[in-house]
């Protein structure tokens, strides 16, 4: 990478002015984002040399195993994102409820709040496959000068300012979106800075990849198991490249760059799906439609869902924008 490109931070300055909102707040949010980001990623890269990698004997509020990883990641971006003027509140993947800032914010001024999965992956960790982390931004919807209230956290998706990844892989990368396109910045390690290495990222409209767990293929929905057995026909651009990381992140950024769709449907060990409507799968809604691309539940868009609780899970479908419809076409016939 040459030196002439432009720096993240450089990038955040240049653009704060599209910010629909006030643009200096937004910009320091994001560099506490970059800065929590960078950490991360320094733990993550040694952890087959540290003792990093493993369970850490407790479980989140959704029954899950948490890793090591997943406690450290969490608690460096909630130390990073409390510690700046800006955010009054903060969900988490690994916090039973959300957090109220009050020790920099004892009158409530502070506007934003932020809903992370701070290790997307992390089953991955172990076999040295790359994780991400995911954010989303919103502003408060209650009034400043009182405290920040579930309310302000189950936001539909269409009302989120911005939202971004961390892709923690043969590179790092961010990528994010504050509603204007959406940008790449990969890390430079040797100087800790993220440069603009994927300007305008945008799914290709068709694209030859699914993403999806085939071993819950008897429990998927009618439509889905069609059109998988329409991805496997031999006719045309077909049989498409059946590819699954597990690693949402990662599993979107490829599809991203190369075109294709990512699929967790709904089943009977997952009746809501798997993935979480707030951390999960509005922030990547966002992030596809701002790149060209869909996301829906099958048949509902994914920011235009209602939020009822923090944890909550939905289907979720999202890619190549002509792959989402023809998925969708199939769940309208078969269900
Ligand atoms: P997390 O590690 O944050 O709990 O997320 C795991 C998610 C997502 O990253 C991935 O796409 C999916 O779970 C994989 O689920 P399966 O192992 O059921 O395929
Ligand atoms: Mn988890
Ligand atoms: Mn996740
Ligand atoms: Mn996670």
């Amino acid at each position: 990478m040459t030196g002439k490109k432009q720096t993240l931070g450089e990038f955040i300055i240049e653009h704060q002015h599209a910010f629909k909102y006030s643009s200096g707040e937004l910009s320091s949010l994001l560099n506490s984002i970059r800065l929590a980001a960078k950490v991360v990623n320094h733990e993550v890269n040694k952890a087959g040399l540290v003792d990093i990698i493993g369970a850490a004997g407790d479980t989140n509020i959704q029954g899950e195993d948490q890793q090591k990883l997943d406690v450290y990641a969490n608690d460096k971006f909630i130390q990073t994102l409390t510690r700046r003027n800006i955010v009054c509140g903060i969900a988490s993947e690994e916090e039973d409820s959300f957090i109220s800032i009050n020790s920099n914010d004892e009158n409530h001024q502070n506007k934003y709040v932020v809903l992370i999965d701070p290790l997307d992956g992390s089953s991955n960790i172990d076999v040295n496959v790359s994780v991400g982390t995911i954010f989303s931004i919103y502003r408060r919807i209650t009034p400043t000068g009182t405290p920040v209230e579930l309310k302000d956290f189950l936001q539909k998706g269409s009302a989120q300012v911005a939202a971004g990844y961390i892709v923690y892989g043969t590179s790092t990368m961010i990528v994010y979106t504050t509603g204007d396109g959406v940008n790449g910045f990969t890390l430079n390690p040797a100087i800790g800075s993220f440069y603009l290495s994927h300007p305008n990222m945008e799914f290709p409209e068709d694209g030859t990849m699914y993403s999806v767990n085939e071993g819950n293929y008897l429990d998927f929905p009618l439509g889905v198991k069609k059109y998988i057995k329409y991805c496997q026909e031999e006719e045309g651009d077909r049989p498409y490249t059946s590819r699954y990381i597990g690693s949402l992140v990662s599993d979107f950024h490829r599809n991203m760059i190369k075109g294709g769709i990512y699929m967790y449907p709904k089943g009977s060990r997952n009746p809501n799906g798997k993935l979480r409507l707030l951390y999960e799968c509005n922030p990547m809604a966002f992030i596809a439609e701002q790149a060209n691309g869909k996301s829906s539940d099958g048949y509902t868009r994914t920011m235009d869902v209602e939020p009822t609780e923090l944890h909550q899970r939905v289907p979720f479908i999202c890619g190549s924008k002509n792959m989402v419809n023809q998925l969708e076409e199939f769940m309208q016939i078969h269900g």
